[in-house]
């Protein structure tokens, strides 16, 4: 072989090595944490982050089997690659004594990354302290969210389980293009604010094949949140999907192209749920889409309620500015634990439109349930149970 050739393979093996070099392994362990459930690890996964996102290469942090510690961490980019992922074998536990995390709005919260991926874990939020805390109604800190991204994009989360938040369990703000699926989370049906998977300003995100009881919304939609995509959900215990509260701001964005396809309520608050503050806004909810949805024994399975208004406090005028258009009910079928399974309470000032109810078939105790409306219009087609006051 001449020089030049096995020069140029020199090079060749250089170059290929390079580009698709196998990901740099990080192992939380040689960073010093510890799978005893009771050593502080908070600096070891820290120090195995910043090696991560440091790294112009990809990343993987393993985080074997095993209990570890974590107070509230920061997971900040912008990194010098867009491929970190993190794979969990373990569990992460929060200090049990909620007043450790003082004000943290998050436990585990990534910000400004892109390219971040989750597989497996356990996050055990050990709420309970805080929730009887709220419930025996003294006066107590808010809680943190057990896992939040913001300012992200290319988010991946798959088989996470997320047990007993001590506020939300996963929030997604400011982020765009995240995928999740087969997420598992539990909390106690009476555990307060404890919302599954919560969404806002934010863009392409899919949740897929999760099962969320917990005892608030099962998935709860804010302001700005647009192209979100929900397919095979099951929700309960819990307030069932939500669109709302929308409207609490003057100026608020919108929320545009939700589809919620093949979902199951058991027991649940709520269904299907559009919710607006009676105030002033210009916020809207609009292109809605629920479809294939099973309904068991659930308080209110359809409903629309724009005079949402506690203790009828700073609502001037009472009256909803959120503009609530095109939303779509397709083949929802199932029980209703009260009388009225479907409910339309639109704002008297932009009443909803281009309400659509095909194949709807919802009973309460074996009976036809009723259906009530307010300031709302649009078409139904197929077999529409009970029958449509649109
Ligand atoms: C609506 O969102 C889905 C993803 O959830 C996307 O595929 C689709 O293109 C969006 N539709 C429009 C009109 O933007």
């Amino acid at each position: 072989m001449s020089t030049y050739r096995l020069l140029f393979l020199a090079l060749l093996f250089l170059f290929v090595n390079s580009s698709f070099a196998a990901a740099v392994e990080l192992n939380v362990i040689s960073f010093g944490a510890k799978a005893d459930g009771s050593t502080d690890s908070t600096k070891a996964f820290l120090a195995a982050w910043a090696h991560a996102c440091g790294s112009t290469k990809p990343a993987t942090i393993n985080v074997p089997k095993g209990t570890f510690l974590l107070r509230n961490v920061d997971f900040s980019g912008q990194c010098n690659n867009n491929a970190i992922t993190i794979r969990i074998d373990g569990t992460l536990v929060a200090p049990a004594d909620y007043r450790v995390f003082e004000n943290a709005n998050n436990w585990i919260s990534f910000q400004n990354v892109d390219g971040v991926s989750i597989f497996g874990g356990i996050l055990d939020g050990k709420g309970t302290g805080l929730w009887a805390c709220k419930n025996s109604g003294k006066d107590c800190p808010s809680g943190a969210t057990s896992l939040s991204f913001s300012n992200s994009k290319n988010v991946f989360i798959i088989g996470l389980t997320s047990l007993n938040s001590q506020m939300f369990h996963i929030v997604i703000n400011g982020c765009q293009n995240v995928k999740m699926q087969e997420v598992k989370v539990s909390a106690a049906g009476n555990s307060p604010n404890t919302d599954g998977i919560h969404v806002q300003l934010s863009s392409s995100v899919t949740i897929l094949n999760s099962r969320i009881q917990t005892g608030d919304d099962c998935v709860s939609i804010g302001p700005g949140a647009t192209n979100l995509w929900m397919e095979n959900i099951a929700c309960g215990p819990g307030h069932g999907i939500s669109i709302g509260s929308l409207g609490k701001d003057q100026n608020e964005a919108g929320v545009l192209n939700v589809t919620v396809k093949t979902a199951t309520f058991l027991g649940t608050q709520n269904g299907v749920r559009i919710k607006s503050w009676a105030r002033p806004s210009n916020g809207f909810a609009r292109n809605i889409v629920f479809q294939h949805v099973v309904m068991k024994n659930v308080q209110n399975p359809i409903v629309i309620d724009q005079n949402y208004c506690p203790g009828n406090k700073n609502c001037p005028g009472q009256v909803s500015g959120v503009k609530v258009s095109d939303v779509t009910y397709q083949d929802i079928h199932g029980t209703s634990a009260t009388e009225v399974a479907v409910k339309f309470d639109c704002s008297s000032k932009y009443p909803c439109t281009g309400i659509r109810l095909e194949d709807v078939k919802l009973t309460y105790k074996n009976e036809a349930a009723e259906a009530s409306c307010n300031h709302a219009g649009g078409t139904t087609s197929g077999v529409v149970k009970p029958t449509s006051c649109l």
